[in-house]
């Protein structure tokens, strides 16, 4: 659909910007080639998104250019909400969400403030981000609804985001054909729920001509599925893949299924290896309007995991790769941790085996959308690492910052965001082993916090040792998921890398790292180096002059910093603590363990 005079047109052009729409100038969809010269910027495109990706451009230039071209390396580059209408009594207005409330939805009703949607939309479309799904993957019964009575509230929202040339996609519920059918069934195979879908999605068309198509979290964390009826995943994700392919619409359909219900004494079942066990067997059999989702890592958004086998083990499956700009277990946006680092070493694995990028989106109704402002950093990263995976994180931090804040400001924000994964990773769960968290809400440190529980996530530490045994020789097999070269690269002590040596090993905490020290003392020594780190940082904010960025902004985050700090010091001592009582060695440099 195409709007004649959109918002973001007019906008544009008062910048000075000569946009020519040439469909016969041999660019394909959503390109654009820029140059600048004599400080007049032309972008020339074959359709309107290229002129919409184009002058977005524009404004990132800095003095004259030479022609470039431009085209995403992803054809879809998606922003997942995990936004409840009703609030939710345990997970809240927006789950995971730590930006406040939800942009689309407020108490049960659709926001009254388009306007900010119109914004949101804009702010993704400057990234290079087409795509958005507007609701939880989780789909409560009244969110349910929003693919039948309420579909005018996601019509309203499609008008919004259409302008900027993003779709609008709904999460759907496999249960639907009964919670809002009333069919007895909703077993991929029976004739009336296909009916049913078929009829429930014309109806969706009739409204949004252009609308995305329905995101799908099933058999997951008590999410229903196609397992209740004996039937596959392949069976479950064609089902809706028949329903959308009249109209051009995609079935994403998540990779995310595992068994959350484990007995913690069972070492056979390795959480790790369940999407794979349940995917790659059906490699080939989707149909080809469906995505398969799948998270980045085998686990769960983590501080560090390896990149997912399912991203290297299914060639005849369109694939999706999904991040998590949301900080869960990385901050929940209260510590800074600029996170592209870890996702362009993830795209530089998967992003030839992928078309689409999924990220969870961090953003809320906060006037500074993400909460830490800070934050926003990763939702920019998000769109534009979608659109071009190569680009250096640091450079396109420095981009963000050239953007949102006066030179002035650069090198402290530098100074804090530059290594901040890195640093957070110090602080926290060592060598790859993950789930140090507080259950529930994942915010902090419990050590044992998930160790004897139902879902999948061990460290197995006792007096002698730490970390999983993932091994083909000795362990779950997981290393087998993968082809080479990475199976024998994880496989083996010599040559697994140090920052993921306990997802894969377990080894005593003598071990010596590849970096010369042992498991406790490395242990030992980054956390007290991030603890540190963190009150540097401190300091730096501190120092800077409030002007410099704005009073509310800089107090903003010096608040949040405050936390940081305080929370890296508990991590410090919890971790530190915890492994000198496991493991009786004392620290090398004896400072003060509790
Ligand atoms: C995590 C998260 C859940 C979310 C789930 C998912 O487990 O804690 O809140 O629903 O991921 O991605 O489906």
């Amino acid at each position: 659909m195409n709007a004649v005079h959109p918002a973001w047109l007019r906008r544009v052009n008062d910048e000075g910007v000569v946009l020519t729409r040439d469909p016969g100038c041999g660019l394909g969809p959503e390109a654009y080639t820029i140059a600048r010269a004599g400080g007049v910027t032309t972008v020339v495109a074959a359709d309107e998104a290229g002129l919409l990706y184009g002058s977005f451009h524009a404004l990132r230039l800095d003095g004259d250019q030479p022609a470039s071209t431009h085209r995403p390396a992803a054809a879809r580059r998606m922003m997942q909400h995990w936004d409840n209408v009703f609030v939710h009594p345990v997970m809240g207005q927006v789950e995971r969400g730590y930006s406040g409330g939800s942009l689309f939805w407020e108490d049960g009703a659709l926001t009254g403030d388009l306007d900010r949607v119109s914004d949101y939309a804009r702010l993704l479309a400057s990234t290079g981000i087409n795509a958005v799904s507007v609701n939880n993957v989780n789909v409560h019964a009244g969110e349910a609804r929003l693919l039948t009575d309420r579909l005018g509230e996601v019509a309203l929202l499609a008008s919004r985001f259409r302008q900027y040339h993003i779709r609008v996609f709904l999460s759907v519920s496999f249960a639907a054909p009964m919670t809002l059918g009333g069919l007895d069934t909703a077993d991929p195979c029976d004739a009336q729920v296909r009916a049913w879908w078929a009829t429930a999605t014309r109806r969706v068309y009739d409204v949004i001509p252009d609308f995305g198509g329905y995101v799908v979290k099933a058999d997951s964390e008590g999410q229903p599925g196609p397992f209740a009826y004996g039937r596959t995943h392949a069976d479950g994700a064609n089902l809706l893949a028949a329903a959308l392919a009249p109209f051009g619409g995609e079935v994403y359909w998540r990779a995310f299924v595992y068994n959350h219900r484990q007995d913690w004494r069972d070492r056979t079942t390795d959480r790790a290896r369940a999407a794979h066990d349940h995917f790659v067997p059906l490699d080939g059999q989707f149909a080809a309007n469906v995505i398969l989702q799948v998270k980045h890592g085998p686990i769960d958004f983590q501080t560090r995991e390896p990149v997912s086998p399912v991203l290297l083990g299914m060639p005849a499956t369109r694939l999706a790769v999904e991040l998590q700009a949301t900080q869960e277990y990385t901050g929940q946006q209260r510590h800074v941790c600029y996170l592209p680092p870890m996702w362009s070493s993830v795209l530089s694995t998967v992003a030839a085996r992928v078309e689409a990028v999924v990220t969870v989106s961090n953003a809320g109704e906060d006037p500074y959308w993400t909460g830490h402002p800070l934050a926003q950093a990763n939702l920019y990263a998000a769109g534009r690492l979608a659109w071009d995976p190569a680009l250096d994180p640091i450079e396109l931090l420095d981009e963000w910052i050239r953007l949102t804040f006066p030179a002035a400001a650069a090198p402290v924000l530098h100074a804090l965001m530059d290594s901040s994964w890195s640093v957070y990773e110090q602080y926290t769960a060592p060598l790859g082993i993950g789930f140090m968290v507080r259950p529930g809400d994942h915010y902090g440190p419990d050590v044992d916090g998930y160790e004897y529980s139902p879902w999948g996530t061990y460290h197995f530490a006792d007096r002698d040792g730490v970390g999983v045994d993932r091994t083909v020789a000795t362990g779950t097999g997981f290393t087998g998921q993968y082809p080479e070269p990475w199976r024998s690269r994880y496989e083996s002590l010599d040559t697994c890398p140090d920052e993921l040596l306990l997802f894969f090993h377990h080894v005593p905490y003598t071990h010596v790292l590849h970096s010369g020290r042992t498991v406790i003392q490395h242990i030992y020594d980054t956390h007290f180096a991030g603890a540190e780190a963190v009150a540097a940082m401190v300091r730096r904010w501190a120092a800077l002059p409030p002007a410099v960025v704005g009073v509310d902004l800089h107090d903003r985050v010096g608040r949040r910093l405050a936390e940081q700090e305080r929370s890296s010091v508990e991590w410090r001592d919890q971790i530190n603590t915890y492994f000198f009582r496991k493991s009786g060695i004392a620290d090398a440099l004896g400072r003060r363990i509790h």
